[in-house]
């Protein structure tokens, strides 16, 4: 989001509810190096897939980050949470006269250590089964260190002394009491819930995720040009594949891809989408998002009584 949106989307927030929420910002990379001929052989490719691709697609600029970290100490979320890096100590302080809480998204556990370091009040421990971008603070090795969550909470819960929330891979009730006997303090769910009416995802997307095998989703960097795991569609087979070009840097793949993206959306196959989706995918469910919560919550603490 803009800066200038934030506000407002929290007002309408709190207009619907009073029930606490957490805003999460992505901390950027530095600026990419831009090289024009590998961005023109992207365009040609992308081309294939859709309509032509200006070159000033590639220009597109994040949001201005310090102006984010402004409007979020405006609205007084009670957490935010940080995916991609680290914020900045004197942010972390002006989150902390605030009262706002800090919760870090990692993805190996020197990441956590880091965040520990850095004055995190929670860990949010991605592991490689997530669906969507990956948390890693460099994309140089995302795709490298791809740990397994159950591998690496129980190691991350040993390693630091704040409570850690798993995430990657979990949809059911299993998944929740299997985390909480790893040491996690709390789960989150991403992927199971983007079939949930409130989600209002692309029908093609959906219909993806619920059929789709754990073995059906890929971690590449087609879309954005940073590494996340999407459902492995036709793009994402051909653009991964031996004749493909190799894609751009966050975020010029992702401005390059926008006009492909844009008119996917008028699909009604999942080819061309942006279908993120986790590894289990397959447990995630269609009903309304609260029933589907207070169900995974009275299931996990019938399994937790057993
Ligand atoms: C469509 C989609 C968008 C996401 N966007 C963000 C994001 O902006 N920031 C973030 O920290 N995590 C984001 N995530 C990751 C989730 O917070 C969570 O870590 C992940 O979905 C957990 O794995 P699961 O999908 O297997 O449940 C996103 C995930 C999905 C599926």
């Amino acid at each position: 989001m803009q800066p200038g949106e934030i506000g407002s989307w929290v007002s309408t927030f709190r207009s619907m509810t009073d029930g606490p929420f957490q805003l999460n910002l992505w901390v950027p990379d530095p600026a990419p190096a831009r090289d024009a001929k590998r961005e023109e052989e992207v365009r040609e490719f992308l081309a294939q897939w859709g309509p032509d691709v200006p070159a000033a697609a590639g220009d597109a600029v994040p949001p201005d980050f310090e102006a984010q970290c402004d409007a979020l100490i405006v609205a007084r979320p009670p957490i935010v949470s940080s995916v991609m890096g680290l914020f900045p100590r004197v942010y972390v302080e002006r989150l902390r006269q605030h009262g706002i809480s800090w919760f870090a998204v990692v993805s190996t556990l020197s990441e956590a250590l880091e965040a520990e370091a850095a004055g995190a009040d929670a860990i949010v421990v991605q592991g490689m089964e997530a669906g969507g971008h990956r948390a890693a603070f460099n994309p140089e090795k995302a795709e490298r260190e791809l740990v397994g969550l159950f591998a690496l909470l129980p190691i991350v819960v040993d390693a630091v002394h704040v409570p850690v929330i798993a995430t990657g891979g979990v949809a059911d009730a299993r998944g929740i009491v299997a985390a909480l006997a790893l040491g996690a303090s709390a789960v989150q769910i991403g992927t199971g819930y983007l079939r949930c009416p409130e989600a209002e995802i692309h029908p093609a997307w959906a219909d993806a995720i619920g059929q789709s095998a754990p073995e059906g989703t890929l971690v590449s960097r087609v879309f954005s040009g940073r590494p996340g795991r999407s459902i492995a569609t036709r793009y994402v087979i051909a653009a991964t594949g031996p004749d493909a070009p190799p894609p751009a840097p966050y975020p010029v793949q992702r401005g390059l891809t926008a006009p492909m993206r844009r008119e996917a959306n008028r699909d009604t196959s999942v080819d061309r989408l942006q279908a993120w989706a986790g590894q289990a995918g397959r447990l995630s469910r269609s009903d309304p998002a609260g029933e589907f919560t207070r169900r995974l919550w009275a299931e996990a603490q019938a399994m937790l009584a057993a």
